[in-house]
């Protein structure tokens, strides 16, 4: 017999970013980060973990080929799951499995991303996100999302926020263990649904600097870094709920670009320096927001050279492509074409 779940999870994009660790292998950050969830239908991880008294050993693949499992990060993963699964019974089937039989029966993973992987579009986040949590459903677990969502940072540190829709915050925590480093939502999706994010895909190739060492590197290197999370994410931290929760527009659009513009600063503090953004597309929405009476898009970059423009509304979300296409049309060696969140129609 072989018994399978499959679960879908979307990625999120920081407003407020994660940048840096204070404990390697359990990943903790050096400061709370606020994300928004994308819409499941657009750039998703699709999971699908099986078990089966006929594996001999855990395997996984990834967009069609098998990569190792022996990274730490999978296996702990696997191994925080594993020792909270439960008994599981399927009558149709007549399958029984106990919490002890968890212990010796293997699973297979098999994992799609619908858009590039490793190019800054957190495609770790969705995708230990949805391995924790289909793999939870797998097994029986009975942990709150907040646990699982301790377990999934385990794997990659956005992921956490991805066990969660709309608004949300990784509280970075105090204790050693990091049982209190968890994720929590501060909005749903329904809250502030007049936001349009879109995502300007200027490269789909691999990114030259991983998040993982790029943080590493600012954290041993880097002046700024300590300021920042010391000093400035506290107080933006509070500034953005506020302004998630009253909708407040024009404050969101300043704290989400001072902070990428911020993350950005902090990666050229570096040393070796690292770039990863793409400045163009920065001078072209503040050209356009400083002509209107308040801004009208916000733009915020992640360890790579996409550009994430939430617009206020689908209205302003139109004009923005218009300009998009019109500033940086697709030619056959920028391969610029955009996902728009939210509407296809647009
Ligand atoms: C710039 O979560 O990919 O996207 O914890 O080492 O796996 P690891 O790093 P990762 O870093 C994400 C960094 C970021 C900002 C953010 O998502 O908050």
């Amino acid at each position: 017999w072989v018994l399978m779940v499959t679960a879908q999870t979307p990625t999120n994009i920081a407003v407020i970013k994660y940048w840096g660790k204070r404990d390697e292998s359990l990943i903790l950050p050096i400061n709370d980060s606020i994300s928004v969830t994308l819409d499941p239908e657009h750039l998703c991880t699709t999971t699908t973990v099986a078990v089966s008294p006929s594996f001999d050993q855990d395997r996984m693949w990834l967009n069609g080929k098998e990569i190792s499992l022996s990274g730490g990060r999978y296996q702990r993963c696997l191994r925080e799951i594993r020792s909270r699964a439960s008994d599981v019974e399927d009558e149709k089937k007549g399958i029984k499995i106990t919490k002890k039989d968890w212990e010796n029966l293997h699973v297979h993973i098999a994992s799609y991303n619908n858009f590039p992987t490793a190019a800054g579009l957190a495609s770790s986040a969705a995708g230990f996100a949805c391995l924790v949590f289909s793999l939870a459903k797998l097994m029986n677990v009975k942990e709150d999302q907040g646990k699982l969502s301790a377990i999934a940072r385990q794997g990659s540190g956005s992921a956490c926020r991805s066990l969660y829709g709309g608004f949300v915050k990784w509280i970075m925590g105090k204790h050693d263990d990091g049982s209190d480093s968890i994720a929590v939502q501060l909005a749903d999706e329904k809250h502030w649904d007049d936001l349009v994010i879109v995502i300007a895909v200027v490269s789909s190739r691999q990114k030259e600097t991983s998040s993982t060492s790029g943080m590493r590197e600012s954290v041993e290197t880097s002046m700024l870094i300590k300021h920042r999370a010391k000093e400035v994410v506290p107080k933006r931290i509070v500034d953005m709920e506020e302004a998630i929760k009253n909708r407040d527009f024009p404050s969101f659009a300043h704290l989400a670009c001072a902070d990428s513009n911020q993350f950005h600063a902090v990666c050229l503090d570096t040393c070796p320096p690292i770039f990863y953004m793409n400045d163009t597309i920065i001078g072209c929405v503040e050209k356009w927001n400083r002509s209107e009476e308040s801004p009208q898009v916000a733009y915020t970059f992640d360890a790579g050279p996409n550009a994430v423009l939430i617009a206020r509304n689908r209205k302003v979300a139109a004009s923005l492509l218009q300009r998009l296409l019109f500033h940086f049309p697709p030619s056959s060696d920028a391969d610029l074409s955009s996902y728009v969140i939210g509407d296809k129609s647009i």
